[in-house]
């Protein structure tokens, strides 16, 4: 149901909401990333601002590419999704949106931690240094940000992205990547609290 801010309140009706995407989500999936991603205007550095965020043949290429994306339905409509894409020897999560209508009610939170539920392999997550909200939402979920010479290795490791959003992004990783991968890494995150 709608409220007077314009956000469309979940009921939770639904004892199992989550699932995996499939080819006919293709275009539910497209309209809630490039919905979702209207948060990030003003936001990210200007040259890396583009409408839509993410061309249909850019989400294909991900698809293409192994991303599976896990959906959250709520009376037959995706109102989220998230993506899991294994690389080497990790997994990482990949373009996790909400409608803005349907934000900060807890949907981002269980697919994320339906999708952490998902894998045995370290996680890794990139996201943008400047949406804050994105990065304390992954800090809620145990994820932590590694250290600035670490993400530029992880990001040219695991992602193909071009060298400007290297710069303007950060990389969170679950405690099970620190324990595998990186001890001083865990030192950089402890040394950054005290
Ligand atoms: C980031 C994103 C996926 C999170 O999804 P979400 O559904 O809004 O996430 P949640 O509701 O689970 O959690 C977000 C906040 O809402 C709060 N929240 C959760 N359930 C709530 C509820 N029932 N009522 C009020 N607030 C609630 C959470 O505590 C959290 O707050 P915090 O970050 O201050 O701790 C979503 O905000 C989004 O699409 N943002 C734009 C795109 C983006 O930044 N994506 C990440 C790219 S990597």
């Amino acid at each position: 149901m709608d409220n007077l801010s314009g956000q469309i309140e979940i009921s939770f009706a639904d004892p199992d909401p989550i699932r995996p995407c499939a080819p006919g989500d293709f275009k539910a999936i497209y309209e809630i990333i490039n919905d979702a991603a209207k948060a990030y205007r003003g936001i990210i550095p200007k040259d890396r601002w583009k409408e839509p965020h993410m061309p249909r043949e850019e989400l294909k290429g991900e698809i293409e590419a192994g991303v599976a994306f896990w959906g959250y339905q709520e009376k037959n409509e995706l109102l989220g999704v998230m993506g899991l894409q294994p690389v080497h020897d990790v997994t990482l999560i990949r373009h996790s949106y909400v409608r803005t209508a349907c934000r900060n009610q807890g949907i981002g939170g269980r697919l994320l931690s339906f999708l952490k539920a998902k894998t045995d392999r370290p996680l890794l997550v990139g996201t943008w240094a400047a949406a804050a909200w994105a990065i304390r939402f992954y800090e809620t979920y145990g994820f932590r940000q590694v250290s600035p010479k670490e993400k530029n290795r992880l990001l040219g490791r695991y992602w193909f992205i071009p060298n400007r959003q290297v710069e303007t992004s950060v990389v969170l990783a679950d405690p099970k990547w620190f324990k595998v991968f990186a001890r001083g890494e865990r030192e950089f995150n402890l040394g950054e609290k005290d």
